[in-house]
């Protein structure tokens, strides 16, 4: 079982070793980068490649571990026993019945290994890891209301992501295999959006990757664009048919690109371009 990229995604030599050694360990792969560095991308197209069922649980803030395992829905039991006839309080005496399996517990009995994204596991509250390290670690938990041992039939090919708006607790660090997707260089930048553009025009590729750099290497940006900004853009100008002129300026002087709103997300940012732009201007 060895990850090299896929048709879709392009990963880096340094990626495709993170994975196939998480793989190798036995470990939950960590993966941090800036948003829209394809890291929930990641697990879709390794689970594809490997050819393994992907069962996602996104994290909210509101998420707790529990209900990744399992929950026990006691409104039904009693409803049912409310209004229960004779089949309805056959079911009602057994619990198993209002026993909700979670995303951890389908990983864990699925008939084939699959791979598992816990996605954003920084959104929930600081014990959320914790929670989890046992589960994790020794691949099983305990059902209290009907005493019962659920081990992992197979260990699945765990993913986790984080945007770092919270750190791990170091015992969870330390169960992981941990990889950060650097934000992709000019070459690998080439490669993604050939991936989703095969047919763009070379003269385009080049003028708009020259200004999302200029625009992203802007020192003091709120929010830099990143891969999935540069992809939305890229679309945009194919779609409105903006021509090759709007992007490059005669005197190689920066100026306002077209439809910016693509790449730049707060007016702070915009205002900012903007007076580079007009200083570069008249600063001749
Ligand atoms: N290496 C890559 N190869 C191909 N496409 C990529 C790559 N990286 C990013 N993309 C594109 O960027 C988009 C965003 O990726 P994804 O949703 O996986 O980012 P993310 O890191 O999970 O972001 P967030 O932290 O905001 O959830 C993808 O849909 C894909 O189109
Ligand atoms: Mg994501």
């Amino acid at each position: 079982m060895k990850f090299q990229g896929s048709q879709n995604y392009v990963a880096t030599q340094d990626l495709m070793l993170a994975v196939n050694a998480s793989i190798t360990l036995k470990r939950p792969l960590l993966v941090k980068g800036e948003p829209g560095t394809g890291k929930t991308m990641l697990a879709e197209e390794v689970a594809q490649s490997l050819n393994m069922p992907l069962l996602q649980w996104h994290i909210k803030s509101t998420t707790k571990a529990q209900q990744g395992l399992y929950e026990y829905d006691a409104v039904s039991r009693l409803r049912d026993s409310q209004l229960a006839d004779v089949e309805g309080s056959e079911r009602v005496k057994d619990i198993h019945n209002y026993i909700v399996k979670g995303v951890l517990w389908q990983a864990f009995t699925a008939d084939r290994p699959v791979a598992l994204l816990i996605d954003e596991i920084d959104k929930a509250d600081i014990e959320f890891p914790n929670d989890l390290l046992r589960e994790l670690d020794r691949m099983e938990f305990f059902v209290y209301e009907t005493r019962d041992l659920v081990k992992a039939r197979h260990r699945p090919l765990v993913f986790i992501t984080s945007n770092n708006e919270k750190e791990l607790p170091d015992a969870f660090l330390r169960r992981c295999f941990f990889h950060y997707i650097r934000f992709p260089d000019a070459e690998t930048m080439k490669q993604i959006i050939d991936v989703h553009f095969p047919g763009l025009k070379r003269e385009l590729l080049t003028a708009a990757m020259k200004t999302f750099y200029d625009v992203r290497n802007l020192p003091g940006l709120k929010k830099k664009p990143s891969t999935s900004e540069l992809l939305d853009w890229l679309k945009l100008l194919v779609a409105e048919d903006i021509p090759l002129e709007a992007l490059q300026s005669k005197d190689d002087k920066v100026s306002v690109p077209p439809l910016v709103g693509a790449l730049l997300k707060n007016e702070q940012d915009v205002t900012l371009f903007e007076k580079l732009v007009f200083m570069q201007r008249h600063n001749r």
